[in-house]
């Protein structure tokens, strides 16, 4: 059994090296699989997946391009599903003393990332019903698996640029982090200043981990159009502006709308603030806790719309603003 998994990231490998590639703002080399760029030990978990998981009718995953709003959206739908069974005034509730990371997987980088056959009970929201997963992958890597499923995925989206901003942010705060297991692909020493300009760059040519970000975007927002019970497109700018609508609206995407007594109880009221950013971020685990170097706390930072005012020249605004113009033509989608 050992030796087939060991086949499989041998062929995975040799197969990774004829690919186009590229090397990003940080240093390290990015591969185009289908569409999408990933770095290598990432490219070895996307077969793992697509051969190994077996999905369930129930299922449901949350999906994000990086810095949309994840953690978030991991929280509020863990909260939402596991209510009756973890009640929101709960004072062991889970994400109290856990980061939202610790208690929903990413498919590719916490289960698949080294093997087809993960233990799904090492994390919270897997090992309960309905299973909750996470990725950052795109809907077109996301869904061959999925096919004949019924489970759903609901996707949060953010402004291009503020995700640039929150991007550039994590990345500074977390310097010392290794972001992939570069076996084959040397990391070139000496790019350890993260230059916003040339992340914005790179972001323009769509050239960064899961990008390009519009077509990340674009590929839910068209699953949400075709299969609008199985995929919900969210905005996390409308989700800041308007949290009630959008949670209520989550909660019956997924099935369990809250009740006319859960409404008059104000638990639509407790799962925002269960998870809002002023709460996660004012508990202990997540001032002192790290996971995979990673501090917990560079996971909070402002939550604010429009923070990319302050980063952006004018001529940036433009280039960027343009090129999603282009992209985002004729798709109904707008942000
Ligand atoms: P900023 O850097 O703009 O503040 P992700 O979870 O996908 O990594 O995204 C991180 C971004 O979401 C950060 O944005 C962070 O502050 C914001 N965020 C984290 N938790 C949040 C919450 N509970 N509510 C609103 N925004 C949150």
């Amino acid at each position: 059994e050992e030796e087939e998994e060991e086949n499989l990231s041998e062929e995975t490998k040799s197969s990774i090296s004829s690919l186009p590639w590229e090397i990003d703002y940080l240093g390290n080399k990015l591969f185009k699989y289908q569409g999408y760029w990933y770095y290598e030990d990432i490219l070895q978990a996307i077969p793992n997946f697509h051969k190994s998981f077996q999905p369930q009718e129930t299922d449901i995953i949350v999906a994000a391009f990086p810095k949309s709003g994840t953690t978030w959206l991991k929280a509020l739908t863990f909260a939402l599903i596991q209510r009756s069974k973890h009640p929101l005034e709960e004072d062991n509730h889970p994400l109290l003393s856990h980061n939202p990371h610790e208690i929903v997987p990413y498919l590719e980088l916490d289960l698949y990332l080294k093997s087809s056959k993960p233990d799904l009970t090492k994390f919270l929201s897997s090992s309960l019903s309905p299973r909750l997963f996470s990725t950052h992958m795109s809907l077109d890597a996301l869904k061959a698996p999925l096919k004949e499923s019924s489970c759903k995925i609901v996707y949060v989206c953010r402004n291009v640029k503020d995700v640039l901003v929150s991007l550039w942010h994590f990345l500074n705060a977390n310097k010392g982090v290794e972001w992939g297991d570069f076996s084959q692909s040397e990391k070139i020493s000496g790019v350890d200043d993260h230059s916003f300009e040339a992340m914005f760059e790179s972001f323009c040519n769509g050239v960064t981990l899961y990008g390009p970000f519009e077509d990340h975007a674009l590929s839910y927002w068209q699953g949400s159009l075709e299969d609008p019970k199985h995929v919900l497109f969210m905005m996390y700018e409308e989700f800041k502006a308007e949290p009630r609508t959008q949670v209520k609206r989550l909660a019956e995407f997924l099935d369990c709308p809250f009740t006319k007594e859960e409404e008059d109880s104000g638990s639509v009221d407790k799962i925002l603030e269960l998870c809002s950013l002023s709460n996660l971020s004012s508990l202990e685990i997540n001032k002192t806790g790290t996971l995979d170097g990673v501090d917990f706390k560079t996971y909070f930072r402002k939550g604010q719309v429009g923070d990319w005012k302050s980063y952006m020249t004018p001529e940036m605004v433009n280039k960027i603003d343009m090129i999603i113009e282009e992209k985002l033509k004729g798709s109904g989608l707008k942000f």
